[in-house]
């Protein structure tokens, strides 16, 4: 805090309090002098009224307590910012109560006491100067109130719904929100950081931190992200053809593990249906098109099931996305009607992408990998994507293994089919994250995605190797504030460690 802004807070506390003072004085005294009378003035009809005491105890003496407390939350808040969150509340609450003191002045005692008046002027110039001043502060704090309003009052209520009828309230809630709120989120919840700004293979993005695939299936938040504090998020994933989805549940929620069940094997309405209302538009901010093979039982060999991605990137490549780059999926692991055809073998990996870059695609295609191989085999994959026009790796899905330690083993019985997200997520895939960076930093842009559920978990994927991270459960967790969060507390992190930009942490700890 500058000197200049502590003196002139102190000031306005040091005449609030002996206002305050003065008016107690009053109170007890029975008296009103200096206090001019007539027809609407009257401090001591005020001072003395049934509104001047809760509880037996003087509002004035309130007031007193009130500035004392001001005086030490400033005191403290110089080097403290729990100080001064408590400054900002209390200015708050001080706020409201003169605004309701004023009410009661003019509607129910009819009079007004000049000292009562100067203490709620003080009130607000203090509350004024307090939103100047400790501008960060109060941001951060309005940011953590959404957090502790959505995980202690919204979370439990949401969480009784089945969590499919959720996810589809929040996302025709987000789709349809008016104009001017939408301006509001982008206010309270959009601020980017010179520090997290990047450029990476020509894509701009002003926040490292994305939404993964398998929230916006069709398309309808690509307005409301941004605002949200997100760098660019993924559609999808779509398929060339339609698929209705696996039978229910397609989604649950496994809390003390953290996760998600998912179960959706692709449910889309196909890549044409869903992007063809964005023919030339271009994004707002970067948006990646997951595209994968269509869950059907049609596609009986490998041959086919290549044709069919094939046709996938066709599609998407015919609608003229602007700002818009591919995320190649072939890590799903809820493909029911897959036939077991996949493209971890070697010989169907090498043939996919030898098909794909026959499209010779000009936007940049990241692969989504799969985080259950074994490191030998992820590195053989690796070494394959090397060799064809893929810019990066993204690691990875989602957790396969229903024997993780992070899984609750009664949470995981109560669903038959689907796997996990979230952190049981969290360390297979930054040991894959490491293993890329590792061996192949000069080749690959890496996308860490898996259980970040606050900034710390976002650095650690940063520091393996991960220049852009993704998320999705983390959101469902702690709340949609939870992106300007971490966009928040990464770049005050890069400040406190002297880092320039957030590009100096990728790889620092490999
Ligand atoms: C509801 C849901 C649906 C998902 N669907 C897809 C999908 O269609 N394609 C895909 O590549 N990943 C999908 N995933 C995996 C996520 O993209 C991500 O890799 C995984 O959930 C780990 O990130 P998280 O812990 O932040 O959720 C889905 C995840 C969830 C939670």
């Amino acid at each position: 805090m500058k000197k200049v802004q502590i003196y002139i807070l102190s000031f306005l506390i040091l005449v609030g309090l002996t206002d305050s003072v003065f008016l107690t004085y009053e109170h007890y005294v029975l008296t009103s002098i200096g206090c001019p009378v007539s027809t609407w003035i009257n401090c001591l009809v005020v001072t003395t009224s049934k509104y001047s005491e809760i509880f037996g105890i003087p509002l004035a003496l309130l007031g007193v307590i009130y500035y004392m407390f001001l005086g030490s939350f400033l005191y403290f808040g110089r080097s403290n910012k729990m100080f001064r969150h408590f400054y900002i509340i209390t200015s708050s609450f001080g706020v409201l109560f003169s605004l309701y003191l004023i009410g009661i002045q003019m509607f129910a005692i009819k009079l007004f006491c000049l000292y009562c008046l100067l203490s709620a002027f003080v009130s607000f110039f203090n509350f004024g100067f307090t939103l100047i001043f400790f501008e960060k502060d109060f941001k951060t704090l309005v940011l953590d109130c959404f957090g502790y309003a959505y995980k202690y009052l919204l979370k439990p209520i949401l969480f009784l719904f089945d969590a499919e009828a959720v996810h589809e309230w929040m996302v025709k809630f987000g789709e349809n929100l008016p104009k001017p709120i939408l301006i509001l989120f982008k206010k309270i919840f959009g601020k980017y950081y010179k520090n997290l700004v990047q450029n990476i293979v020509g894509v701009n993005f002003k926040s490292p931190i994305g939404l993964a695939a398998g929230f916006d299936y069709e398309a309808r938040l690509t307005k409301i992200l941004p605002n949200l504090g997100f760098g660019f998020g993924t559609i999808g994933t779509l398929s060339y053809s339609s698929y209705e989805g696996n039978p229910k549940p397609m989604l649950g929620r496994l809390p003390n593990s953290k996760s998600l069940l998912v179960n959706k094997g692709f449910k889309n309405f196909g890549i044409h249906e869903t992007l063809k209302k964005f023919n030339k538009s271009k994004f707002r901010y970067p948006v990646g098109i997951s595209v994968g093979r269509t869950n059907s039982s049609e596609l009986d060999t490998v041959d086919k099931t290549i044709s069919d991605i094939v046709k996938g990137f066709k599609e998407a490549k015919k609608i003229n996305l602007n700002n818009a780059y591919y995320e190649l999926n072939i890590s799903c692991p809820n493909l029911i009607h897959s036939l077991n055809i996949d493209f971890y073998d070697l010989k169907n990996l090498e043939k996919l992408l030898s098909e794909i870059d026959k499209l010779k695609i000009k936007k940049p295609i990241f692969v989504k990998m799969p985080i259950d191989q074994t490191e030998k085999h992820t590195l053989s994959m690796l070494k394959i994507i090397a060799k064809h026009k893929i810019v990066g790796v993204i690691f990875g899905n989602l957790q396969t293994n229903k024997k993780h330690r992070l899984l609750d083993k009664d949470e995981v019985k109560k669903f038959k089919m689907g796997k996990y997200s979230g952190k049981p997520t969290f360390e297979d895939s930054n040991i894959r994250i490491k293993l890329a960076y590792k061996n192949f930093k000069d080749r690959f842009v890496i996308v860490g995605t898996g259980g970040v559920f606050n900034a710390d978990d976002a650095w650690v994927k940063f520091e393996n190797g991960a220049s852009l991270v993704q998320l999705i459960t983390g959101m469902i967790y702690e709340g949609p504030q939870l992106i300007a969060q971490i966009n928040r507390d990464l770049s005050q992190k890069l400040e406190e460690k002297g880092l320039k930009n957030i590009s100096q942490v990728v790889g620092s700890a490999v």
